[in-house]
């Protein structure tokens, strides 16, 4: 008997506790729902959510697993929500020539672009399937700040509404070379002039607002982990794709590591901005809430999730 109420008890501490980050939830990312069969319906997927964040956060506890994983802005989201998130096109196609990369230069052991002023703060793509406008801004960012020694926020959203003839389908997927193409035709207008509005709308680019143009762009070879890491020592930031598995719904810090991680149907665009001796630094577009202040650090030496498969930069 006394077993039993210790055990009622012990329920109900749970769930008191679920419904306590329930709120929190709610409150740090601002949602609202529709209706109450709504609320319901995510407060359900929240608790399971919930309960694999802490399994899984057991194993790492007990040092089974590499990474942690918590609550974000996608614990009211299903698996499948989140898979349907992910959206990445194939390589561009209508590129006049396209260099591959080679290394002249040793890289140094490690490196984080961040550090010398050449990486932009977190965005945050919303529910638009964008990752790759923002994968492509980042390495166009990169390679400006090389080229003029000011960091300046390219717009994302210039890329969608305006690039859809080069094969990208504004907040349906797209690919970050057929975005470098278009801005090798076009170039691309400034973040402050051109806003992020998280929808495709009408393309209302002003040429003579155009803040960077490039010359093309180069490919780091297939699935070479080595030149990519040299590119990334030596170049600036590099424009990755990956293939990112459900478990990167709830990554939040650590060496991401995935033993069955697909190396193709590559469904991400992220931004290589530096390495360590075991690890590869991601810079996501999911807002700070997600990894580790919105950054990600990829296991090294292993082509992870296919890391290596479609890397690329623009030339300015
Ligand atoms: C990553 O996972 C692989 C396969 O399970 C393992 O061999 C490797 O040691 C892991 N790497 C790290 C740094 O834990």
């Amino acid at each position: 008997m006394k077993i039993i109420i210790l055990l009622a008890c012990l329920a109900v501490a749970v769930s008191a506790d679920t419904q306590e980050q329930w709120k929190n939830f709610k409150q740090t990312h601002q949602k609202s729902y529709r209706s109450l069969i709504e609320e319901r319906l995510r407060y359900q997927i929240f608790s399971d959510n919930l309960e694999n964040i802490e399994k899984h956060n057991a194993k790492f506890e007990q040092g089974l697993i590499t990474y942690k994983q918590g609550v974000n802005q996608f614990a009211d989201w299903t698996e499948e929500e989140f898979i349907a998130f992910l959206k990445l096109n194939g390589p561009a196609q209508k590129a006049k020539s396209v260099e591959v990369f080679e290394s002249i230069q040793d890289a140094p052991l490690t490196q984080d672009w961040r550090s010398s002023g050449a990486v932009t703060p977190i965005k945050d793509q919303g529910s638009c399937v964008s990752s790759w406008s923002f994968s492509a801004t980042g390495a166009l960012e990169g390679q400006n700040k090389m080229k003029i020694g000011r960091l300046v926020s390219l717009s994302e959203q210039n890329l969608i509404d305006c690039s859809g003839s080069y094969g990208n389908e504004g907040c349906n997927g797209g690919s970050m070379t057929s975005a470098f193409e278009y801005v090798q035709d076009h170039g691309i207008m400034a973040e402050a002039r051109y806003k992020y509005e998280e929808v495709q709308k009408k393309c209302r680019y002003d040429e003579s607002q155009v803040v960077v143009k490039s010359s093309g762009y180069v490919n780091i070879k297939e699935n070479s982990e080595t030149d990519l890491i040299n590119a990334v020592g030596t170049v600036g930031p590099i424009s990755v794709a990956v293939h990112a598995t459900p478990n990167l719904q709830f990554y939040q810090s650590g060496l991401f590591n995935e033993t069955l991680c697909p190396k193709d149907d590559l469904n991400l665009g992220l931004l290589a901005v530096g390495y360590g001796t075991d690890n590869i630094v991601l810079k996501g577009s999911w807002g700070e809430y997600w990894g580790e202040n919105g950054f990600a650090r990829f296991v090294r030496g292993d082509n992870l999730c296919g890391i290596a498969s479609m890397a690329s930069y623009p030339k300015l």
